[in-house]
Parts: structure tokens; C-alpha cells; sequence
């Protein structure tokens, strides 16, 4: 793959423009620098390989070469976008589960806020950063990896939730341009309807866990357990706990099932 062969293939995508690296640090990393250099509304930055990865909680994030996609939308919120910047990453998960139902026929789950499972077992993660001028929001990028060959998984040791393939999940060879070209699409229809009724109600029919018993461990240690309710009109997750219900807000969590 090169430029231009790419920016090809994703004409039909409605990118504002596109930088293909056949390998680099983090692709995040690049998003953030051209972002605010001037990069304009739904600009991609994408790599073949990451040598430094990024995940959420300042874990890593491997790419190996040819057996994943690695890439970050770059996104200037309008105005009226801006009560829902929270929205963005679980925005992100909505348009990779939507594209791989539409392509793949595939089933996928989104483990609140964005994760991306099938089977329960990780397929997408998303990583989602913003760059600020002082109290003025430059812009958000996103940053989504999905594991496309079984050359994509980590080694078991570095894996902090059991991981899967899409290859293996469709039980054929994939292209995953043509899988790249579908999430962009998704994600720029998802985008108008940000905060819609169908946007809630995707997410909602989409929950992982949902009647299920989880625990929920913030930032900042705090741990809630409880029975997985759903989301409520602003994308706050509902737990009931023993203390009654408890709503929790996207950000920097982490959710698990509880173990028996
Ligand atoms: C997670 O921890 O689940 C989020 C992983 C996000 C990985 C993607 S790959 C493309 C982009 N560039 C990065 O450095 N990270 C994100």
C-alpha cells in the first residue's frame, strides 16, 4: 500500500485529506502534532506498523506489520458539537461495531464506552485524545486499532483483556482497506446523529454485560459494583448497586465482569 493507492481507495470517504506511514511511532502521536498544525476536520493519519503504540492507562499498543489497522481521525468540533465531546470515543465504537455488521455480518458488543468486543473477546480498541489552546478546544482525535490477522493479537502476557481477530471471528481472509473504507463511512454518518435518539439506541442495543454483574474501578481507584443496567440519556452508565442506582460518566474506567 502507498499514498496514493490508498487515497484512492478511500475517495468515496469524504477525508479531507490522508498521510500514510508505512511505520511510525503512534499514530496518535502524529494526529496530535499535524492537528494542531493545522490539519482540517476528518483528516486521517494511518500506519502500517506502530513501534510505539498507544493504549489507554499508558498501556502499549502493538501493531505488527500488514496484520491490523492502525489509524486516527483527526476531528474539529462545529459548535454545536461541542456539549458532546464526551460522546467522541463511544461515537468511535459505534461506527467500528455498525461498519462490521454491515460488512462482516458479524455481531459486535461495545464494551461501555467503546471498546469493540465480539464473543466477549477484544477485537478494536479506541483511544481518544484531545489538544486544548488554553480553555479553547483545538480539536479531538481518535485513535482506533482493530485486529485484523492473528499476527495482530499481543503476546498473553501483555494482554489486559482476552483479544480476538476479525479473520478468525469471520472465518475468511479479509481486505482491510475495504474494512477501513466502511468504518470512515460509519463514522461520518454516526457523527450527524451524535447524540440522537438512533445513536443511544445503537449503543444501548449494542451494550456488553448489560443485566450482568460488573465492577467498575475509576481513575482514581474507586471501585462500584453492581448489576450493568444500561446507558441513560446523556451516555452515563447505570449500575444498581446494594445503595441504589449509581451513574457513572465516560471517561478514564475500568469495566469488568465480576467474577463469580
Ligand atoms: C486501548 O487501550 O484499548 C486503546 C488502543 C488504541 C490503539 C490505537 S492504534 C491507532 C492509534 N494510535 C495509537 O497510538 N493508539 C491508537
Amino acid at each position: 500500500m502507498d499514498q496514493s493507492a490508498l487515497s484512492k481507495l478511500l475517495s468515496a470517504s469524504g477525508l479531507a485529506d490522508l498521510r500514510y506511514l508505512p511505520t511510525t511511532g503512534s499514530t496518535n502521536a502524529d494526529a496530535l502534532q499535524w492537528l494542531e498544525s493545522g490539519a482540517p476536520d476528518f483528516s486521517l493519519v494511518i500506519a502500517d506498523e506502530q513501534t510505539a503504540g498507544r493504549g489507554r492507562f499508558d498501556r502499549r499498543w502493538i501493531t505488527t506489520p500488514g496484520a491490523a489497522l492502525a489509524f486516527t481521525l483527526i476531528l474539529r468540533p462545529v459548535p454545536a458539537e461541542m456539549p458532546y465531546i464526551h460522546l467522541f470515543s463511544p461515537l468511535a465504537g459505534i461506527g467500528v461495531s455498525a461498519a462490521l455488521e454491515k460488512s462482516l455480518q458479524l455481531y459486535p458488543q461495545i464494551k461501555w464506552p467503546n471498546d469493540v468486543l465480539i464473543d466477549r473477546q477484544k477485537i478494536c480498541g479506541i483511544l481518544t485524545e484531545t489538544s486544548w489552546n488554553g480553555d479553547k478546544l483545538v480539536g479531538v482525535v481518535i485513535g482506533i486499532g482493530v485486529n485484523i490477522t492473528p499476527l495482530s493479537l499481543p503476546p498473553a502476557e501483555m494482554l489486559s483483556y482476552p483479544a480476538a481477530c476479525l479473520e478468525d471471528k469471520a472465518g475468511k481472509t479479509l481486505d482491510r482497506w475495504a474494512i477501513l473504507a466502511e468504518i470512515l463511512h460509519q463514522l461520518k454518518g454516526w457523527r450527524k446523529k451524535i447524540a440522537q435518539d438512533d445513536f443511544f439506541e445503537y449503543w444501548q442495543n449494542h451494550l456488553a454485560f448489560a443485566g450482568e454483574e460488573v465492577e467498575i474501578r475509576g481513575a482514581m481507584g474507586a471501585e462500584v459494583e453492581g448489576r450493568l443496567v444500561g446507558i441513560d440519556p446523556s451516555g452515563e452508565l447505570v449500575i444498581e448497586t446494594d445503595n441504589g442506582e449509581v451513574s457513572i460518566q465516560v471517561g478514564d474506567v475500568h469495566l469488568r465482569l465480576r467474577q463469580p
